[in-house]
C-alpha cells in the first residue's frame, strides 16, 4: 500500500458525539479512508486527563467505536483502533515531552481555557501534557494528514514543531504532518451562542446537538436555534453567524448547495428553514443511532475490530518507536 497515510482520535468523555465532532472531523475520516492508508483511534489515554468514573470511560470507549463505524467508518479500509491497546503511544510521548519547551507548552491556548475553567488546583499535568500525547499519536504513524476541526490547528503547528525538531536534532525519523481541516465544516457553531463552537465542554445543553439524544430532542434544539432580527435567508458569517451555522449544516448533511438553499427559502422567513432542518437532522439521526445500537449488541464483533486494529496499528508504532528510541540513544 502505497497511499499517503492519515490519523486522528476522538475522545468518548462525553458518550454521545456531538454535531460539531461529525461534520468537523468525523465526516473527514470516512472520506479519507478511500484515499489514504488511514488510522483512527479511540484516545481513552486523553480522556483522562480530567476525572473519570473508570467503568463510565470503559463504556463510553465502545460507545465511541460503534458510533465511528455508524458514520461510516469500515474496518476493512481503516485502521480502527483503541489509544490504550497500543502502548507505544505513551512511550513515545515521553521522548517528545522531553524535546518541548515547557514555555511552548504553556502557549497552548486549549490548556490554557481548560486550566483557567479548572483552577490550578484541579489541573493535571496530564492535560498540560496532552498536546504532546497528540504528537506522538500522529508521528507514530509518519502521517502526512490528519483530519481534524479547526480547534485543533494549533496543535498541529506544535506537531510539526516537535518532528522537524526531532528530525534535524537526531536524524529524520518523523513524517511533517499536515491538517485537514475542512473550510465550511472546520468549525460547527454553538446553537444558542453562534459566536462560540459548538462543544462538550462550552456549550450549554440547548446549543449542542448530541448525535445519541432522542431525535426529537434534536430536531426541537434546532427550531429554538438562536439566528438573528433580520428575516432573509443569506450566508454571512460575519453579520448571521446563527443561519449561516445552520445553512451550513442543512447543506452538509444533504449535498445541495447554500446557494440552492438560499433560493429555496428566498421569501420565507427563517421558520420555513428550521422546520425542514429539523426534519432533515431527525432523518439523519434517527438511523444513525440505530445503527450504533447495533454495532453496541454485539460486542464479540466489536471486540474482533478493535483487536484486529490494534495489532494493525502495533506493527507501524513499534517500528516508528524503536527508530526513535534508537535516534535519541536509548
Ligand atoms: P470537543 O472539542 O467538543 O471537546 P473533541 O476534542 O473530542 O471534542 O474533538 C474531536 C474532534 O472534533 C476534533 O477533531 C475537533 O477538532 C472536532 N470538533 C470539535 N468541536 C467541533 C466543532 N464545533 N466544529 C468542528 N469540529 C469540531
Ligand atoms: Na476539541
Amino acid at each position: 500500500l502505497d497511499r499517503p497515510r492519515a490519523l486522528s482520535g476522538i475522545q468518548p468523555t462525553a458518550g454521545s458525539f456531538h454535531l460539531g465532532n461529525y461534520l468537523g472531523a468525523v465526516r473527514q475520516y470516512v472520506a479519507l479512508q478511500e484515499t489514504h492508508d488511514a488510522f483512527y483511534m479511540v484516545v481513552d489515554l486523553h480522556a483522562i486527563t480530567i476525572p473519570q468514573d473508570p467503568q463510565e470511560l470503559r463504556a463510553n470507549t465502545r460507545v465511541a467505536v460503534a458510533q465511528l463505524l455508524a458514520a461510516g467508518l469500515d474496518p476493512d479500509r481503516c485502521t480502527l483502533f483503541v489509544q490504550s491497546h497500543v502502548p507505544e503511544h505513551a512511550q513515545l510521548a515521553w521522548v517528545m515531552n522531553c524535546l518541548t519547551g515547557f514555555g511552548e507548552a504553556s502557549r497552548m491556548t486549549q490548556f490554557k481555557d481548560k486550566s483557567t475553567k479548572q483552577g490550578a488546583d484541579r489541573t493535571t499535568v496530564g492535560l498540560f501534557t496532552y498536546p504532546v500525547l497528540q504528537v506522538a499519536d500522529i508521528l507514530l504513524y509518519q502521517a502526512s494528514q490528519v483530519p481534524v476541526g479547526e480547534d485543533q490547528r494549533q496543535h498541529i503547528e506544535l506537531t510539526r514543531d516537535l518532528a522537524e525538531r526531532f528530525n534535524s536534532r537526531f536524524g529524520h525519523a518523523f513524517t511533517v504532518p499536515s491538517a485537514h481541516i475542512v473550510k465550511e465544516t472546520g468549525k460547527i457553531y454553538d446553537l444558542q451562542d453562534p459566536s462560540i463552537k459548538m462543544s462538550k465542554s462550552a456549550s450549554t445543553p440547548k446549543g449542542i446537538i448530541s448525535l445519541l439524544d432522542e431525535p426529537k430532542v434534536s430536531a426541537k434544539k434546532i427550531k429554538s436555534a438562536v439566528t438573528d432580527l433580520e428575516t432573509v435567508v443569506r450566508f454571512d458569517e460575519e453579520s448571521k453567524p446563527g443561519v449561516s451555522n445552520l445553512l451550513t449544516i442543512y447543506a452538509t448533511l444533504t449535498g445541495v448547495s447554500i446557494a440552492e438553499l438560499e433560493r429555496k427559502y428566498e421569501g420565507k422567513g427563517y421558520g420555513a428553514l428550521k422546520t425542514d432542518l429539523a426534519d432533515v437532522m431527525l432523518d439523519w439521526v434517527a438511523p444513525f443511532r440505530a445503527r450504533t445500537q447495533e454495532y453496541l449488541d454485539d460486542p464479540e464483533t466489536l471486540d474482533n475490530i478493535l483487536a484486529k486494529g490494534a495489532e494493525k496499528a502495533r506493527t507501524v508504532a513499534a517500528e516508528t518507536l524503536a527508530l526513535a528510541y534508537d535516534k535519541v540513544g536509548l
